[in-house]
């Protein structure tokens, strides 16, 4: 958010990888302005129920699964832009508010406080920082099915980070002063933390999953559900990947807790998510480079070791002696509890022990975080599985193709910091229908035993999935500050550093994906990114310019949504791309900054939550700003897709600090205000951040993230918040604000957007 130091917004990528400013010069045959391609795609109208027809449509009426199909249009108003501390929806809508950071899982804990006074109870209270979300239903065996069977869970990402300071009584602790506000990018003040809070932090991070149960038009949880269940930072996993790589993997794993390596502890910062076709839930673990720490004086760390940490961004040497703060939480510092199956000592990633394997030390605990999680959410008592043949990344949504008997699946995945890359995998195994219910027995047969890609967009509108393999000469070749691949298993755990080797493209941000589910074409935010020039930009992420009115970012401030359509299905090396939105405000040059032709009606800047539903074929775009809050709160928007290619090429002219690059790039049809509007704007300080929904479209779950998260530790303390949202809206108890998951409906009951 806009006044917070944040934390993707960082930038590690030091390699090589051209930005393809070289590449204007192969100038597309390019237009200055696009041309109207009205619809673009083919559109196939469906029997869909506006505000003002009938209250109670048949259900048969809405496409499912079998048949999705894209809108004609959009059937609501679109919300003006706000800063109100609410949820405004759209007339015609309501929302109640399905459970809150704090709430209770178990009917053995107290009602939360919201005063900060609960003690280590916070593995059985729901995470902070909702995130991304998945619905699961069961049939009468308790086994998964896409049927609406009337009962399912909610599983459910806690994002978390330690902007944690509403959760104690005064703040966070920080340098021995208790009530400061530091958040996870590295303001930590240094000094012992107290061991409650770090415990209370642990257990806020992870996941969620509640059983639902129905309640009039809407839903609440059910508090003594036996599905009820938290993952948090300290829960056992199981490591999985490709067997003829698991004796090197295991060999990166080890650590004091696990010598063998086969398990690990915990997963954090939990995004976006996805789900399998066999109904199993993965999450994605973003930001959990800053969680390290190595004290002052504390053991070396190798060469090898501290050039792919700085890749990362974590912690490679041990705190300067005069360093007033430092990278990470604290977490490895508290004296005064016991230290628990190194419950604190685990966070200190030093060489302390004299085993070079790092039996003796935690020197490997990073090598545990990075991965998608693969998660039974019906199966409360299965550990998780770190799915490492993923690839090891600042980890966005993983989207799964559309799946076809027969034929290998594909997930597609972001990297979430400036100029990080796409990935995509790719599963040996070909899919079976037999499988779907099989929970994580299936996701060993698909998800270990793969191939691993980077894409690379080329100028010409079309692109290349480059496989991150040791047999790729570029990989075996590369060599960086004493780092050299020694086998596949490092380009596992070391990915970033492969894809540079490998050639990919360095994106603005990429956050999540999404795929419509009436075509398969992929779409992916790129939210923003503060270090593009006038001159570094290329043909994917061609705007470089100052962000006009109130809170000013440079380079590109607004971020964008690309999209592109597989050549050759989703196995393919090849791929058509073009832009499919800009964000701007309204105002900005239309030639080179508003390109999408935004208005007041849609305008929106740093997309980030993307999601397809499959019951009405809409496009919700939800975002996490900085550069536009001063006139709106984040928002949740609705849009119409066409498809790869029914726009066109145009040239970018950016001026920026004093310089003026040109760039071409393709852009998608325009959307207007009849396929893309605003549906909801968020309380102040707050993202818009996971979204599911039922599969006949009549409700949706939609994560509203960190309200008043701006708040200053002195209006903190004096009892002023920037939102006091859910309690002001009358969930729960009042004054500070909460994380939350709301559940929209119509008011009559109809299909949501339509
Ligand atoms: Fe968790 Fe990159 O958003
Ligand atoms: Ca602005
Ligand atoms: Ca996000
Ligand atoms: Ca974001």
């Amino acid at each position: 958010m806009s006044d917070r130091i944040e934390l993707d917004d960082e930038s590690t990528n030091d390699s090589g990888n051209p930005h393809f400013s070289e590449l204007i010069d192969q100038s597309l045959a390019s237009p200055t302005r696009r041309q109207w391609l009205k619809g673009g795609a083919s559109f196939v109208a469906i029997a869909a129920t506006s505000a003002t027809q009938a209250a109670t449509p048949a259900p048969a009426a809405v496409p499912r699964l079998a048949q999705p199909s894209t809108p004609a249009r959009l059937g609501f108003q679109a919300v003006e832009k706000t800063v109100a501390d609410r949820v405004t929806l759209p007339a015609g809508y309501t929302y109640t508010v399905l459970h809150a950071t704090g709430d209770r899982i178990s009917t053995a804990l107290p009602a939360y406080s919201n005063t900060g006074i609960e003690t280590d109870d916070w593995s059985q209270r729901i995470g902070d920082h909702h995130d991304g979300i998945e619905l699961y239903y069961m049939d009468s065996n308790g086994r998964y099915t896409t049927r609406d069977t009337g009962r399912a869970v909610l599983a459910m990402n806690h994002e978390s980070s330690a902007d944690s300071h509403f959760f104690h009584p005064n703040g966070q602790t920080s340098g021995g002063v208790s009530g400061k506000k530091f958040h996870q990018f590295g303001n930590w003040d240094l000094g012992d933390r107290p061991g409650l809070e770090v415990l209370k932090e642990i257990n806020h991070h992870g996941v969620s999953v509640v059983e639902l149960q129905r309640n009039g038009n809407g839903y609440t949880y059910k508090i003594d559900s036996g599905y009820n269940r938290r993952v948090t930072a300290q829960t056992t996993m199981r490591m999985a990947g490709p067997a003829n790589a698991m004796s090197d993997l295991r060999a990166m794993m080890v650590t004091r807790w696990d010598s063998t390596g086969a398990t690990s502890r915990g997963t954090l910062n939990n995004c976006g998510t996805g789900s399998t076709p066999w109904g199993t839930m993965l999450t994605c673990e973003e930001n959990w480079a800053r969680y390290f720490g190595m004290p002052r004086g504390s053991g070396a760390v190798d060469a090898k070791t501290i050039a792919s940490r700085r890749r990362y961004g974590v912690a490679h040497q041990p705190i300067a002696a005069d360093a007033k703060r430092a990278m990470g939480q604290g977490w490895h510092t508290p004296a005064d509890l016991p230290d628990t199956e190194f419950r604190f000592s685990r966070w200190d990633v030093s060489a302390r022990g004299a085993a070079a394997n790092g039996s003796q030390d935690f020197r490997n605990e990073p090598n545990t975080f990075g991965y998608n999680v693969e998660i039974d959410p019906l199966a409360p008592h299965a550990a998780p599985v770190k799915r490492l043949t993923m690839g090891r990344l600042a980890h966005e949504a993983a989207v799964c193709s559309i799946p076809e008997a027969g034929k290998p699946l594909a997930f597609y995945m972001g990297c979430d910091s400036n100029n990080e890359y796409i990935y995509k995998f790719v599963s040996a195994a070909v899919w079976d229908p037999a499988d779907v219910g099989r929970g994580l027995a299936a996701g060993d047969k698909y998800l270990n035993e793969g191939k691993l890609y980077a894409a690379r967009f080329d100028a010409d509108g079309r692109g290349e999935w480059v496989e991150l393999t040791i047999d790729n000469p570029k990989i075996k070749a590369f060599s960086r500050d004493g780092f050299t691949f020694a086998n596949q298993a490092e380009i596992y755990v070391h990915t970033r550093l492969a894809a540079d080797a490998a050639g990919a493209t360095k994106m603005d941000r990429p956050e999540w994906g999404a795929l419509n589910p009436v075509n398969g074409e992929v779409y992916m935010t790129l939210t923003n990114n503060s270090t593009r020039t006038a001159t570094r930009t290329d043909a994917a992420n061609p705007r470089a310019y100052l962000d006009a009115n109130g809170k000013k970012r440079g380079g590109n401030a607004n971020g964008h949504i690309i999209r592109f359509r597989e050549e050759g299905g989703p196995t393919g090396a090849a791929f058509a791309w073009d832009v499919f939105l800009f964000g701007a405000e309204a105002d900005m040059d239309r030639a080179s900054v508003n390109l999408s032709g935004l208005s007041p009606a849609n305008s929106f800047s740093s997309p980030d939550g993307l999601w397809f539903s499959k019951a009405t074929g809409i496009l919700w775009i939800q975002t996490d700003d900085g550069a536009m809050t001063d006139k709106c709160g984040c928002m949740l928007l609705a849009a119409v897709p066409g498809k790869v290619g029914d726009g066109a090429k145009i040239e970018v002219v950016n001026q920026f600090r004093g310089e003026t690059g040109r760039q071409s790039t393709v852009i998608g049809a325009e959307l207007g205000e009849t396929h893309l509007r605003r549906f909801l704007v968020a309380p102040p300080g707050a993202e818009v951040t996971g979204i599911t929904e039922t599969p006949d479209g009549r409700a949706i779950f939609v994560n509203i993230q960190h309200p008043g998260e701006n708040t200053s530790a002195a209006d903190r303390a004096a009892g002023r918040f920037e939102s006091r949202w859910p309690g002001n809206a009358g969930y729960g108890p009042q004054g500070r604000p909460r994380s939350a998951t709301i559940v929209i409906t119509r008011i009559d009951g109809g299909v949501i957007g339509l």
